[in-house]
């Protein structure tokens, strides 16, 4: 049973407004394939094209080298739980799970089974004999799941499947979702605003941005080597820090004289050019004050986790933030010294936004 997904050339528009605009993807089978981006960038429009519940404006969707442009949701053997998910309001969790393989005549005996198998997945098994309404919402958002898991179908589409459970059930869920992954196989797109579901579920992860496809690679990859600053700022949690300034021959020109150092790849770069340096808060540590590459940050917040730090302050008058295990013992208004690991950290061109 392959379940390769191809999009070529795919544009949406709804009446002028362009909401995708030329993707081209190939999905592998049995992928999983995470797609992120800022609210209202195009995700579940990607999704509900894949499934057919939307008609692309042009462009072409393959799947297992079918043409599904003109083939219905349902002969596409594909699950979709939707970002709104909708039961059955009258049917117990255990038929809302069950509907499609009862609608399929398959035993009651395989039925049940499989409901008992996703109902334990899921932490549902004493909800079974439950109606909707009788659910919180992060309830029915796994009896949704469970619904979709339960037809085994070739694709899997999950538009946001765990925005409503807490931080301990979401945790649990990401593992359960990982080992159903490993052991069924099936080929995943899955949408999600959580920085470490997308690095710690993908084997791809694929970043929009007003309908265009910024770039796709592994997680890693997209961390590493970021095609643009759109890409470094969207992916890791906390953030990239930017600054802007120009190179110059000694190094990265910040202005009144202050200079970051050069990392020795970009020696080349003609002097002049705007820029911006971006370097993630990890690669930014406590330094002594009097080590060479000490740098001065005014420090403006701190905030402790227990397991690490993140303080914020201005360098250079720029605003920045610095992730530590340490613990630094910084209070707000201090001075601290920080060195900036120059291997780690990126120029943009301030002009193409590409990484230079
Ligand atoms: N039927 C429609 N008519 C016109 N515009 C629409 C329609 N449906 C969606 N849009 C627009 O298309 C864009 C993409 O919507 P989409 O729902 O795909 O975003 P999203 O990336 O899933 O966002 P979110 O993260 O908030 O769920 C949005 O700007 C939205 O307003
Ligand atoms: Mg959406």
């Amino acid at each position: 049973m392959m379940a390769e997904i191809t999009l070529e050339q795919i544009d949406k528009r709804y009446g002028n407004v362009e909401v995708l605009r030329d993707i081209n993807l190939t999905i592998q089978d049995g992928e999983f394939v995470v797609l992120v981006g800022p609210s209202g960038c195009g995700k579940s429009t990607l999704l509900r094209t894949i499934a057919g519940l939307e008609l692309a404006s042009s462009g072409d969707i393959h799947i297992d080298n079918k043409l599904m442009n003109d083939v219905p949701p349902k002969d596409r053997d594909i699950s979709m739980v939707f970002q709104s998910y909708a039961l059955y309001p009258h049917l117990t969790v255990a038929r809302n799970m069950g509907f499609s393989l009862e609608i399929k005549k398959r035993p009651r005996a395989e039925i049940d089974e499989k409901v008992r198998r996703a109902a334990e997945i899921l932490s549902l098994s004493h909800l079974l004999e439950r109606r909707p309404k009788e659910l919180s919402g992060g309830q029915r958002q796994r009896v949704a799941m469970g619904r979709a898991i339960v037809r085994q179908p070739k694709v899997f589409l999950f538009d946001e499947p765990l925005s409503n459970l807490d931080a301990q059930l979401r945790g649990h869920m990401r593992v359960e979702i990982k080992k159903l992954h490993q052991q069924m196989n099936n080929t995943i797109v899955y949408v999600t605003h959580d920085q470490v579901e997308a690095m710690t579920l993908a084997d791809r992860i694929v970043v929009l941005n007003h309908g265009v496809i910024q770039q796709v690679g592994t997680p890693l990859e997209l961390y590493d080597t970021p095609a643009n600053k759109f890409v470094a700022s969207f992916i890791g949690s906390p953030p990239m820090n930017f600054i802007e300034g120009q190179t110059s021959g000694e190094g990265i020109s910040i202005g009144d004289n202050i200079q970051l150092p050069l990392n020795p790849q970009w020696a080349e770069q003609a002097s002049g050019r705007e820029v911006i340096y971006g370097i993630r808060p990890e690669n930014i540590s406590l330094a002594s004050p009097d080590a060479a590459d000490a740098h001065p940050l005014q420090v403006s917040l701190v905030e402790p986790t227990g397991l690490s730090e993140l303080i914020h302050g201005t360098l250079y008058g720029h605003d920045i933030m610095l992730f530590t295990t340490r613990r630094s013992g910084a209070r707000a208004g201090e001075t601290i010294f920080v060195a900036l690991d120059n291997r780690r950290a990126m120029l943009f061109d301030s002009i193409s936004q590409k990484r230079v």
